[in-house]
């Protein structure tokens, strides 16, 4: 998407060789025009798949999920990560560790917002190895749902949930790659793999 790719160039920041720094329009300001772009992206390249819901995980991958839903005409619902106070019977819970925070969080989705018999899209804003999208699968199976899709705004593709992701038979469309960091600048894969 080469909207997106262009904001990458102009605005993102390389840390280090693994992490992409994108808070002017993604992760703490949010570019509302650029977010719609990128719900319509998401919604042109599932328009195939017959999705009823989108999840996503709180905090960062809500907004593209918002306006992703909002095209395809379906709700959204977030995962949360703090511990719940409720029983498990009435949510579905998960284990998802982060590598590059080094933590792990109880992601938890109330039952009544995802039944059986859905066809779930999940959104994420960034993948790395690919923990929190497994963990969403894992969730949507628990709930007797099937997940059509996995829609990530940015996919570091020199890490390996892409592969992962693929090899267990997800489609995934991630509307930019990027290759490398070398030399603390952005280098693009090709888009989407499937
Ligand atoms: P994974 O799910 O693919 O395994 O990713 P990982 O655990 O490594 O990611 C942990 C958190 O770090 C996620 O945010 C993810 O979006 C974010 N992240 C991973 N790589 C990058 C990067 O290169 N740049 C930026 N800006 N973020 C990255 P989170 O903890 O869920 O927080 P939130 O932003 O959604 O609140
Ligand atoms: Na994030
Ligand atoms: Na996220």
């Amino acid at each position: 998407m080469e909207l997106l790719k262009e904001k990458i160039r102009q605005e993102g920041h390389v840390l280090n060789d693994k992490v992409l720094k994108v808070d002017s329009f993604l992760n703490h300001q949010i570019d509302p025009e650029l977010m719609m772009a990128i719900g319509e992206e998401f919604a042109r390249r599932f328009a195939d798949t017959g999705v009823t819901k989108v999840l996503t995980i709180e905090s960062s991958g809500i907004a593209a999920a918002l306006t992703a839903a909002l095209k395809l005409n379906v709700k959204v619902v977030f995962a949360r990560k703090k511990k719940s106070a409720l029983m498990n019977e009435e949510a579905y819970v998960t284990q998802v560790h982060s590598f590059t925070k080094n933590e792990t969080n109880e992601v938890t989705v109330l039952k009544k917002f995802l039944g059986a018999g859905e066809k779930i899209l999940i959104i994420d804003d960034f993948l790395a190895n690919g923990e929190a999208a497994m963990g969403l699968a894992r969730i949507v199976e628990q709930a007797g749902s099937e997940v059509v899709g996995i829609g990530i705004v940015i996919e570091k593709a020199f890490q390996d949930g892409g592969k992962r992701l693929r090899e267990s038979g997800f489609r995934v469309e991630s509307l930019a790659r990027i290759a490398t960091f070398a030399g603390g600048e952005v280098q693009f894969a090709e888009e989407c793999v499937k």
